[in-house]
């Protein structure tokens, strides 16, 4: 099957757009916000950097090597064991599983562009009433929002990589970095920006447990959408000549640098109006609204600025998370893309409802699941088990059974012989391991 493929820029955008998403404006300040901000943010960027940059090349090489979808890659470069690692191919499939929650909060995020528009809560407590009120008992507002979220990702999906995917990223990406870029230099001429450094870089180690290290690894592939496919899949139509080191690095620092921007700059409005840092999944939805109320005005604007961002930012990640599937479909069964992406679509939207329904309080008895709901399993297994377990595979893949002399040839523009081998020496003997002991650390989460 031929494929259109990205341009160099393209390319930079899309898997940029993969990886900036609610992942960096929604979940890392929450996340941080619970586990204590400091210590946490500092095991996140050590993860990001150490393991992160590393699987980012190898996932990446996957697809620019196997230029098929990611059963078809891990196949064709597995000659030998076929058979088996066809099944490490399957980790595309996590996408789908993630869309379903995603999909849910993008539909959030619709509704308080509008809520925006309309009218912003005038407190905190107001703020936290209509957020408890839209999650647990307006399953009539989530459920279209949702809808219109599924028909926004699918349709584009629908369009392709050329001209529906890239096309989106080149509208949306500088779009959003220019907004948030906006909104962090208003963050800086508050006060309370000096206390939002310092909860995000001063270390409490006393705050951290075995669960937020599993959470802050796990969390580093989420960001930068690693461990199902998503980078293997768009680098399967990468044009043949990218150094691969440099864009891995120019999207490991895109990504790293607007979590942290967008985290400095939530912290510093949070402050500056005196509310909590840890609200959990509620903290953009409950307390920044509240926020944006008390500044009048300009405010308002933000509050709209701010949401739409986000919605972008959900939606390029989102079409990433569903494109490995229906290309697997498309190498696969030879399904035409409008076939596939509605398949693959229609799975996530249909399990999203469960998810939405396991939030409220009609049905959330019938879907908690001991210590969880569904939502939060989803979440959880997803970006703690699976995205950790994806990057173990790549890793292994890569640095033990592709044949070296390969994997040195398909770099040779990439990396220098020392760059390399430092790569390769990460990729066989620190990755592994490591990501083998944090998911002992699941032990004691479950
Ligand atoms: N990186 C995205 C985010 O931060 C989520 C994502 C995960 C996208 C895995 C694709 C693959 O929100």
């Amino acid at each position: 099957m031929k494929i259109a493929r990205f341009s160099r820029m393209g390319f930079i955008l899309a898997a940029a757009g993969s990886a900036v998403g609610l992942g960096n404006i929604w979940k890392f300040p929450y996340i941080a916000g619970e586990n204590g901000g400091g210590a946490f943010v500092l095991i996140y960027l050590i993860t990001v950097l150490a393991i992160g940059f590393s699987v980012m090349i190898a996932e990446m090489l996957i697809g620019y090597m196997g230029r098929l979808d990611s059963v078809g890659s891990f196949e064709k470069l597995a000659p030998q064991n076929k058979g088996t690692w066809k099944f490490a191919g399957f980790i595309g499939f996590t996408g789908i599983l993630i869309l379903t929650f995603y999909s849910v909060v993008i539909g959030w995020i619709f509704h308080y562009i509008s809520v925006a528009l309309v009218a912003l809560p005038s407190s905190v407590e107001e703020a936290e009433q209509s957020f408890t009120q839209l999650l647990q008992a307006d399953i009539g507002t989530q459920l279209f929002y949702h809808t219109l979220a599924f028909l926004s990702i699918t349709l584009v999906v629908v369009k392709g990589i050329k001209s529906g995917i890239e096309k989106m990223n080149y509208i949306l990406m500088p779009t959003l970095i220019i907004m948030l870029i906006g909104m962090f230099l208003y963050a800086m001429s508050l006060d309370a920006f000096s206390q939002a450094l310092e909860f995000m870089f001063v270390p409490d180690w006393s705050k951290i447990n075995s669960e937020s290290l599993v959470v802050a690894v796990g969390h580093a592939f989420f960001t930068l959408s690693l461990g199902m496919a998503s980078i293997l899949t768009y680098s399967a139509s990468l044009p043949k000549t990218v150094n691969l080191t440099k864009t891995s690095l120019i999207i490991v620092g895109l990504d790293t640098g607007i979590a942290i921007i967008a985290g400095l700059m939530l912290f510093t409005f949070l402050f500056q109006y005196g509310a909590e840092p840890s609200k959990g999944p509620g903290l953009v939805f409950i307390s920044l609204p509240a926020v944006f109320y008390e500044m009048g005005s300009i405010g308002t604007l933000l509050a709209v600025i701010f949401f739409v961002g986000l919605a972008f930012a959900g939606l390029t990640s989102a079409v990433s998370l569903l494109e490995p599937m229906v290309q697997y479909l498309i190498d696969r069964y030879k399904y035409s893309r409008l076939k596939a992406s509605f398949l693959a679509g229609n799975f996530f939207y249909i399990i999203g409802i469960f998810a939405l329904l396991s939030n409220t309080q009609a049905y959330s008895e019938l879907l908690t699941f001991g210590s969880r709901n569904l939502f939060d399993w989803i979440d959880f297994i997803t970006a703690s088990v699976l995205l950790p377990l994806g990057g173990l595979l790549i890793s292994i893949f890569i640095g033990y059974v592709v044949p070296k002399e390969q994997v040195r040839a398909a770099l040779h523009s990439s990396m220098t012989d020392m760059g390399f081998a430092i790569w390769y020496f990460f990729l066989r003997y620190i990755i592994p391991p490591a990501l083998i002991i944090v998911m002992f650390n699941l032990l004691n989460v479950f």
